[in-house]
C-alpha cells in the first residue's frame, strides 16, 4: 500500500517518487496548470482562505483545515485504497480481476471517458471565476473557493490517469484540458452546460445543486469501472463532491428561507421591492439549471453506452446493489420518446437505455431537494411550492430536443413557446434584477439581504469566523 507523500512537490499516494518519468511529466504540466489557475481561476484577490486540503484518503487526512493562500494550495493526486481482490462487477468480464492497466482494445474509449470527465472540472472554475466580487458573505466566499480548488484537484486526478496510462496521447489531452475554455467561441468546453454562464449566486447555488449532482452520478458510474485506477480516483472524488452539493442544497435553502421571511413580514408575494428574490424567479432558475443538467446525461438511448457497459468501462449507479445478472442481455426498459410526434415512452433493450437508467436515479435525487425547499415554505405557512419541470421541458439533447414543451409536459408550437417561455425561464429582466442584488458583503458575520445565514459554519467554526482574508 502506498502511503501519501505530501512533502513532495505534488502531494500523492500513488508512489510518484518511484516513477521518475511520470513525476517529470506531471511536474512539467504543473506550471501550465498554475498559469491556467492564475489567468482563468478566481479573480478576486485574496491573502488566504480557510480551506480543506486532502493530504491522505483515510481518517481525518482527507480534510485538513487551515488558512492558505490559494495559489499555494496543495493540489494532489489521491486514489482511494486498493482492494487487491476487487473483481469486475458487470458486463462480459464480470468476475474477472479488475484491470490495473488499460487493455489495448479499450484504450481509445477509456481515454475519451476520462477526457470528458476531466473537461468539466476546470470548466466550472472558469464559469465561477467572477463570483468572488459579489459574495453574500465571507462564509459563502470561502465555500466558492473550496469548490474551485477541489475542481482543480479533480482535474489533477484525471490528468494523472492520462499521464500515467495513456502515453503521449494522454499528455496531449492533458494540455488540451487547459486550452479549451468555458464559453470560448473557438475552443469551448465539451459539454453544453459547462459553457453556460454562472453570473450570480443564485445560479451558483443552482449549479452546485443540479450540475455538480450530475457529476456525482457520472463519477458513480466510473467508480464501477473495471479499470481500477479510474475506479479508485472517482471514489475519492465523490467524497469531496459531497461538499459541493451541500453548498448548493443549503444555498437554495437559504434563498427560499429569506424569501419566505420577507413574504411574511410584508404580507406580499412581491418581494423584489424588499430586496429578496421572488419565488417565481427562483423557480425559473431551477427550471433552467435542471433542464440543462438533464442534457448532460445524453440521449435516452445510446449504443456507445451499451458497449461501455458490456466492456466493463462504465457501470450503473450502485451497480453492486442491483439485483439482476449485471449483464442485461435480455432485459428491457421504458425510455422517454416521441411517439407519433407526441411526448410518450417506448420500450428498448436495457443496455441501450442505460443513460435513462442513470438519469432516473438523478431525477429521484433532485426531487429530494425540491421536497426540502417546499418544507421550508410549508413551515413558514405559505401555500406556494417549487417543482421539477417535465423532462421534455427546454431540452437540447435527446428525444425532446426537437420539440418544445411546458414545465407541465404539454407539447407546444414554436409560437406558443416563444410567447410563453419568459414565464418559465429567466428573462433578461429577471437576470438583471438578480444581478442588482449581488452586492458583496465582506464583513465578518454579515450577510446580504437576499439570503439567510447558514445554520452551521465550516468545520465547527462560527458563521462570523474570518473565513477569508482579502488582499
Ligand atoms: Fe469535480
Ligand atoms: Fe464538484
Amino acid at each position: 500500500m502506498t502511503r501519501p507523500d505530501y512533502a513532495e512537490k505534488i502531494p500523492n499516494n500513488v508512489g510518484l517518487a518511484e516513477d521518475r518519468r511520470l513525476q517529470r511529466a506531471l511536474e512539467s504540466w504543473q506550471p501550465d496548470f498554475l498559469s491556467w489557475w492564475e489567468t482563468m481561476g478566481p479573480t478576486l484577490p485574496t491573502q488566504d482562505v480557510y480551506l480543506r486540503t486532502a493530504i491522505d484518503v483515510r481518517g481525518e487526512g482527507w480534510a485538513q483545515f487551515g488558512h492558505v493562500p490559494m495559489i499555494d494550495y496543495r493540489w494532489g493526486i489521491f486514489l482511494a485504497d486498493k482492494n487487491p481482490d476487487r473483481q469486475i462487477a458487470f458486463g462480459q468480464h464480470k468476475g474477472d480481476p479488475a484491470w490495473q492497466k488499460v487493455p489495448g482494445e479499450y484504450r481509445a474509449e477509456l481515454q475519451r471517458l476520462i477526457v470528458i470527465q476531466g473537461d468539466t472540472e476546470p470548466a466550472s472554475v472558469e464559469q465561477q471565476r467572477n463570483l468572488g466580487a459579489t459574495a453574500p458573505s465571507l462564509y459563502d466566499l470561502r465555500n466558492l473557493f473550496q469548490v474551485n480548488v477541489e475542481e482543480g484537484r479533480h482535474l489533477w486526478a484525471m490528468v494523472y490517469l492520462l499521464h500515467a496510462y495513456f502515453g503521449r496521447e494522454g499528455r496531449e489531452e492533458a494540455e488540451e484540458l487547459l486550452h479549451r475554455n468555458s464559453g470560448s467561441a473557438d475552443s469551448p468546453r465539451i459539454l453544453g452546460a459547462f459553457n453556460e454562464e454562472t453570473p450570480d449566486w443564485l445560479s451558483f447555488y443552482m449549479f452546485t445543486y443540479f450540475t455538480d449532482r450530475d457529476g456525482k452520478y457520472q463519477l458513480g458510474t466510473l467508480k464501477e469501472s473495471a479499470f481500477d485506477p479510474l475506479s479508485r480516483t472517482c471514489e475519492f472524488m465523490l467524497k469531496e463532491e459531497a461538499h459541493h452539493m451541500m453548498v448548493g442544497t443549503t444555498g437554495v435553502d437559504r434563498v427560499v428561507e429569506r424569501t419566505a421571511q420577507v413574504m411574511l413580514e410584508n404580507d406580499t408575494d412581491e418581494v423584489a421591492a424588499f430586496g429578496a428574490i421572488p419565488l417565481p424567479v427562483i423557480q425559473k432558475y431551477l427550471n433552467f439549471h435542471y433542464s440543462v443538467s438533464l442534457d448532460l446525461f445524453g440521449g435516452e438511448t445510446s449504443t456507445n453506452v451499451a458497449n461501455y457497459y458490456t466492456a466493463g468501462l462504465k457501470g450503473r449507479w450502485l451497480e453492486e446493489r442491483r439485483k439482476d445478472d449485471h449483464q442485461l442481455r435480455d432485459d428491457a426498459i421504458m425510455v422517454d420518446a416521441l411517439a407519433d410526434g407526441q411526448i410518450g415512452q417506448t420500450e428498448v433493450a436495457a443496455l441501450v437505455g442505460l443513460n435513462t437508467d442513470l438519469r432516473r436515479e438523478y431525477i429521484a435525487d433532485c426531487a429530494g431537494g425540491v421536497k426540502r425547499w417546499n418544507r421550508i415554505l410549508a413551515d413558514a405557512g405559505l401555500p406556494q411550492r417549487l417543482y421539477l419541470p417535465h423532462v421534455a421541458f427546454n431540452r437540447k439533447v435527446g428525444a425532446f430536443a426537437g420539440i418544445e414543451a411546458s414545465p407541465a409536459g404539454e407539447k407546444l408550437s414554436a409560437d406558443e413557446w416563444a410567447a410563453r417561455k419568459g414565464q418559465w425561464l429567466p428573462t433578461d429582466t429577471d437576470k438583471t434584477f438578480v444581478r442588482s442584488l449581488m452586492q458583496p458583503v465582506y464583513e465578518r458575520g454579515k450577510i446580504a439581504a437576499w439570503v439567510a445565514p447558514p445554520r452551521n459554519g465550516i468545520n465547527g467554526q462560527p458563521f462570523d469566523y474570518d473565513y477569508v482574508h482579502l488582499a
